[in-house]
């Protein structure tokens, strides 16, 4: 798979609410050659710190520009936030194993996001507008804060139904409350993003109804190209990197020890 480093612009910052921000590149050869599920490896300070690169999933590539959506966490996210229109970001990429596109016999898309595993989601269904499945989108948050606008994915004709931690917006409780809505069928396929327990329940609950699907994982990463192996994790095939053999594994793969 075709990867490149590269210094891009930054085309613009954008503060989506309290939580959330989308960064945008100049990157055209990015934005032409990245798939639903892949994410860029960026050098977030020009300095030795932080040392290591930041692994952000693909937002949008439209018009020449890459772009990412993300909550400020740590140090490394924090500067990133911090980024002017002009400023110049190193960055690795596209890295990662992406989403496989649906058959043409699937019916139903279920795209299963926790807070910013959303990300992964919006160029993903900016790729398959055309394709005939229904597209629901079953989003979890911590509260109404976290709930992240979901106006640019009902333009993608996709179907958005919300969880919150405390209530605050949609049906109180996890994102599994909206389970619900997936239709039991072999013509179904699952794709999620989030955190590990979300993932975990999402793959019960696929094994348990024997639904197809694939699942995004998150690890610390460090070289972000299957070389140090800081990021490897069981999955029934052994041990495997997220970076490179991943981040995207079926869910059936994997192991939630
Ligand atoms: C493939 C992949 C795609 C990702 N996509 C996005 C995205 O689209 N938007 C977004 O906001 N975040 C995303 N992340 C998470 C993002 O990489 C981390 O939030 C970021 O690296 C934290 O760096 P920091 O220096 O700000 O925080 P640090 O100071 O390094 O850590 C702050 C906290 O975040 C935790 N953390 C650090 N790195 C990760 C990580 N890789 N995964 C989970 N927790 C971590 C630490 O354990 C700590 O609790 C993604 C991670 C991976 C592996
Ligand atoms: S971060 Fe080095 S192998 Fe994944």
């Amino acid at each position: 798979m075709k990867n490149i480093q590269g210094v891009y612009k930054v085309a613009g910052l954008t503060r989506v609410n309290d939580i959330y921000y989308r960064l945008a590149l100049e990157a055209p050869e990015l934005a032409r050659l990245v798939k639903p599920g892949q994410f860029i490896h960026i050098k977030v300070s020009a300095g030795l710190e932080p040392l290591f690169r930041r692994p952000f999933s693909v937002y949008r590539a439209v018009g020449g520009k890459v772009e990412i959506f993300f909550e400020p966490v740590g140090k490394g996210s924090r500067l990133l936030a911090g980024c002017k229109k002009g400023d110049l970001l190193d960055v690795l990429g596209p890295l990662g194993r992406p989403f496989s596109l649906p058959s043409r016999d699937v019916r139903q898309v279920v795209f299963i996001a926790g807070g910013v595993g959303v990300a992964p989601f919006m160029l993903f269904s900016d790729q398959i507008v055309k394709h005939k499945a229904a597209k629901v989108l079953l989003y979890g948050g911590r509260s109404k804060a976290h709930t992240f606008p979901l106006n640019e994915f009902k333009k993608n004709a996709v179907k958005a139904f919300v969880a919150t931690d405390d209530g605050s917006a949609g049906v109180p409780g996890r994102v599994s409350e909206l389970f619900g809505r997936i239709d039991i069928a072999p013509t179904t396929f699952i794709y999620a993003c989030g955190p590990r327990p979300m993932l975990a329940a999402v793959a019960a609950f696929a094994r348990e109804k024997g639904l197809k699907g694939e699942a995004s994982m998150e690890e610390v990463m460090a070289c972000g190209l299957g070389a140090c192996l800081g990021c490897s994790i069981p999955t029934s095939q052994g041990y495997q990197t997220v970076c490179h053999d991943g981040p995207v594994f079926d869910l059936q793969d994997l192991v939630f020890p």
